[in-house]
């Protein structure tokens, strides 16, 4: 910080205080915040302050012979905002830290007592019914704390090594996975719909004379960055119109994916595996508050599973074997286990958590299952192709080796009856230059599951986004 912003800032964030107490010891600071809780006896009044700069609160101790009472009472209020004037001192308390002795304070805004987040803890599907308060509460304090923390990690890892950030567009004329789950964007109304006479008539009235929807991945521009720069990342909001409800799956999520000229299968699986490591040392090192919390109220164990993460080698697994160790498991899966088939989450869990203990790459898929893009396999009936899988959560990553040869694609397009005029561009690098390359995509939110314990992705997102719901 400038010397100029710092003398222009009239308030000390709380963080500072909390963290930094004994630079602060002894001097005058004005803090101002949210009250989270507030006691008050005959003498002192006490209040949990929090600004959002941490997840750690400041107590404000107010000797009530020296406050003007008018001043002091209405600040008493859960939720109610306050600014407030005091002296730093080691907290009363040996082993709390430091907190503030106040000598002037005022209210901001009042907060009636009809405020929803009154003491008591509240279940995370309360909390979904009131997004816009959501976010005042702990959970929401540190998780998205740690949502921005995994972000600069992650920008700060690719671009450590060279990879330049593309903006890939948000709108686009393509599908990327090709499996139907595409939000259409269009400007027409019911009435287009009824005075056209055909679809294609009912397109042609619509802003971009096509069909255009919200992008499912960045990949397929990405890749076409990636064919003039080399290594590329896009990280952005993707969106996908899958109507199942489930813990895992949003609407709406954002997606980091980097795509790598020259390398294969093996090699981009490396670079998976360090981001991944990078990505958690950077939140034990950075967020140690936030991973106790999480430690306490999701996940006994996090900072154990989270280190040991950091310092094991990931498993690799071929999908051939993977089918084989389901079949031979003795578990009663809800799904079927046959060669050929998706794995379903629960057998993605039972290889991830209790045959391996720790995050596994499948490799190898059948290609029959897996996108039009990913490079076949000699054998002819598997695609190179892996899945990041992690205890707790399942699948983090896709991944694959891209088709780089022109005719192979064209026939897996053709199979799966794709309309080659929209992916024109994207053929024509299999024309000029080709060269292997190879990507992945890694949901944000599905990260932060992982690193917080957090067990529903509608509670990593600001607002979240699922089938039949869209809280405003
Ligand atoms: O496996 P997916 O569908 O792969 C792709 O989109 C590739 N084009 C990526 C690439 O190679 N560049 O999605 C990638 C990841 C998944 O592993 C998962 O973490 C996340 O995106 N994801 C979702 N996260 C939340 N909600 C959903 N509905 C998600 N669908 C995928
Ligand atoms: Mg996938």
């Amino acid at each position: 910080m400038s010397r100029a912003e710092k003398e222009s800032m009239s308030y000390t964030d709380i963080s500072e205080i909390v963290l930094h107490g004994d630079k602060y010891a002894g001097t005058k600071v004005k803090v101002a915040g949210w009250v989270r809780t507030a006691r008050d006896s005959k003498t002192m009044a006490f209040i949990a302050l929090n600004d959002g700069t941490s997840l750690k609160h400041l107590q404000l101790v107010m000797d009530k012979s020296v406050l003007d009472a008018d001043a002091l009472s209405p600040c008493l209020k859960s939720g109610a905002s306050v600014e407030a004037e005091g002296v730093v001192v080691p907290a009363a308390r040996e082993g709390s830290g430091y907190e503030l002795n106040v000598e002037e304070i005022a209210l901001i805004g009042d907060c009636p007592s009809d405020y929803p987040l009154q003491k008591k803890r509240h279940t995370l599907e309360f909390l979904r019914t009131i997004p816009h308060l959501r976010v005042r509460t702990n959970i929401f304090n540190a998780m998205l704390r740690v949502r921005i923390k995994v972000s600069y990690a992650l920008h700060r890892f690719f671009q450590e090594r060279g990879y330049t950030y593309v903006h890939t567009p948000i709108i686009t004329g393509s599908d990327c996975e090709g499996a139907g789950e595409i939000f259409r964007v269009t400007t027409n109304g019911y009435e287009d719909a009824r005075v056209a006479k055909d679809e294609a008539e009912y397109i042609a009235r619509d802003f971009f004379r096509r069909k255009a929807g919200l992008t499912v991945s960045g990949q397929l521009e990405g890749e076409v960055a990636a064919m003039a720069m080399g290594k590329i990342y896009t990280f952005g909001p993707t969106f996908r119109a899958e109507n199942s409800n489930t813990p895992r799956h949003a609407a709406e999520f954002w997606q980091i994916e980097p795509e790598v000229a020259f390398a294969k299968l093996p090699d981009i699986i490396k670079v998976a595996e360090s981001m991944i490591k990078s990505v958690i040392n950077a939140v034990l090192e950075e967020c140690p508050d936030e991973v106790d919390f999480f430690e306490k109220v999701c996940e006994p164990g996090l900072r154990a599973k989270l280190e040991g993460v950091v310092a094991s080698d990931f498993a690799v697994l071929d999908y051939t074997d993977a089918i084989e160790l389901l079949k031979k498991a003795g578990e009663k899966f809800a799904y079927p286990v046959e060669w050929g088939l998706d794995l379903q989450t629960e057998h993605e869990r039972y290889l991830t958590e209790k045959v391996l203990g720790k995050p596994v790459f499948v490799t190898n898929y059948p290609k029959k299952i897996k996108s039009f893009y990913m490079k076949q396999n000699p054998d002819g009936r598997t695609v190179a192709a892996t899945d990041l899988l992690v205890p707790g959560v399942g699948e983090i990553i896709g991944c694959s080796e891209r088709e780089a040869d022109y005719d192979k694609l064209l026939q897996a397009m053709t199979e799966r009856g794709m309309n080659l005029d929209d992916y024109k561009g994207y053929m024509e690098l299999r024309k000029y230059g080709s060269v292997p390359h190879s990507g992945f995509g890694l949901g944000l939110e599905r990260i932060l599951m992982y690193v917080t314990g957090i067990g529903n992705i509608r509670d990593v997102q600001l607002y979240s986004r699922t089938a039949g719901d869209l809280m405003a």
